[in-house]
């Protein structure tokens, strides 16, 4: 059973629209194009925003368009919805494990639990410059390889 993959921040438009579009881009390399990948915001101020303009560029840089993707807010159906929800940073998770159902079985952590030495946060990028952008990319295409690897395993 390919599992159903939603990656959420706070805005969802810096760096959940990247571990969206990495994630899809490296599962279609390795052919694995029926996974489903989603994304969405602990908060909806910018529900309905495309990604922000900084995301969208590095992403094209590295060869993916994510500028067509646009943000929602994280609902409580969404852990029907999803089997594997990576939060960017503790505060995330933290929100979600509040609202997480007792009957949810899947998967809810942190995006670069087991990926990195040190701290587990994805950084949010959004007050800083176009560096913590390409640092944030760099966390999660290190991220990215790691769940393509284990779904490659279940396959
Ligand atoms: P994101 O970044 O959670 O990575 O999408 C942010 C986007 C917007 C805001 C904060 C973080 N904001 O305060 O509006």
């Amino acid at each position: 059973m390919k599992p159903r993959i939603l990656c959420v921040c706070l805005g969802n438009i810096c760096r959940s629209p990247l571990a969206e579009g990495i994630l899809l881009d490296q599962l279609a390399k390795a052919g694995l194009n029926d996974v489903v990948v989603d994304s969405a915001g602990t908060g909806g101020w910018h529900a309905g925003e495309a990604p922000d303009r900084r995301s969208v560029a590095i992403a094209l840089h590295h060869g993916i368009d994510i500028s067509r993707q646009r943000a929602r807010k994280f609902r409580a159906d969404d852990f029907e919805a999803f089997d594997w929800i990576f939060a960017m940073d503790q505060d995330n998770l933290s929100a979600l494990e509040r609202l997480k159902p007792t009957h949810f079985k899947g998967r809810l952590e942190r995006m670069l639990d087991g990926v990195v030495e040190g701290p587990k946060d994805v950084p949010d990028p959004y007050y800083g410059g176009d560096d913590g952008f390409l640092h944030v990319y760099n966390l999660l295409d290190q991220a990215a390889q790691k769940t393509v690897g284990e779904i490659q395993r279940l396959s």
